[in-house]
């Protein structure tokens, strides 16, 4: 496996491999990696043929008081594990190697950044767009692998991709879980062992959620309220949002027909946890 730090060794790297008529497939992630990332570097080698995967903490996607400089990083670590997992190419470049100069151009996925992670975190997802758009230009056309872990995000890039004719295929991968329902997170590393055992009231409350759908119930506030009461009856987590939106376009839904998505997150010590599921309803529900 190789390892690269600068956009160039990187761009050659992937362009000779295009230029020999063998596929890449991208996984952009921020380290510290666990069986969640591992799940796309898995999927991605069974479909293509060089397997990148990058790792940069990116500061743009960070706001003020936010974790950037306590976000856990172990490239020596990461770096054995994409390996193992199929990786061909590591992609870990310094801050500076990426922002030589702090970016004047902006990506701004309007409309879908404001909402939920958008609301406490207002400059995140341009800064999350900003640089998946520098990866895509780096990588060059690929299949680029995100997960549903965070819903909004993938929706994000899906949209930006469209909106900007980027030679990207966008494939969003299932949410990879701890055997008691907590989605695998790098942020689970700040959970005390208190907060640990708190932590899977968020998964349960969505399941729960879900399952009054699958017993009839189709309004989206009575659904929400559900939710928000299983998750006040754990004292260590407390509820940022919970929203049940359109899986495309992120709009609240007025009533349950079809397809939605249910998402959550909640503060529990010092970690936010996030989780999502699918809700369907049945034709004729
Ligand atoms: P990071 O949080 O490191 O996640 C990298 C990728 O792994 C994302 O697509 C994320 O959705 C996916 N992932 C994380 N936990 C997962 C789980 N439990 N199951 C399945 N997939 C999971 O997301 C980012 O980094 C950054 O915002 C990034 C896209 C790299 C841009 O900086």
């Amino acid at each position: 496996m190789q390892v690269t730090t600068t956009v160039a060794d990187t761009r050659a790297a992937l362009d000779g491999a295009r230029r020999a008529g063998r596929t890449v497939g991208l996984v952009p992630t921020m380290g510290f990696l666990h069986e969640g990332h591992l799940s796309l570097i898995t999927r991605a080698r069974a479909e293509c043929d060089v397997v990148a995967v990058t790792i940069f903490v990116n500061p743009l996607q960070f706001g003020a008081g936010e974790d950037l400089a306590t976000y856990p990083r172990d490239l020596e670590r990461d770096s054995a594990m994409a390996e193992a997992s199929g990786a061909d190419l590591v992609f870990a470049p310094a801050v500076e190697e990426m922002y030589p100069a702090a970016p004047l151009t902006s990506v701004v996925v309007a409309g879908l950044s404001g909402s939920m992670e958008g609301a406490t975190r207002p400059t995140h997802f341009a800064g999350v767009a900003t640089v998946v758009a520098k990866l895509f230009n780096v990588a060059g056309p690929c299949r680029a692998y995100f997960g549903e872990k965070d819903f909004q995000q993938l929706v994000v890039i899906r949209t930006m991709v469209t909106d900007l004719s980027f030679d990207v295929v966008v494939v969003g991968c299932p949410i990879v879980r701890e055997p008691d329902g907590l989605a695998r997170s790098s942020r689970n590393s700040y959970l005390t062992t208190d907060e640990r055992a708190a932590a899977p009231v968020l998964h349960r409350a969505l399941v729960a959620g879900v399952d009054a759908v699958v017993g009839g119930e189709r309004d989206p506030a009575v659904v929400k309220a559900l939710v928000a009461d299983r998750v006040a009856a754990e004292p260590r987590a407390d509820l940022d949002y919970v929203e049940l939106v359109d899986p495309e376009t992120l709009d609240p839904v007025e009533r349950l027909a079809g397809e939605s998505r249910l998402l959550a997150a909640v503060r529990c010590g010092r970690a936010r946890l996030l989780d999502n599921l699918s809700v369907l309803v049945p034709e004729q529900g």
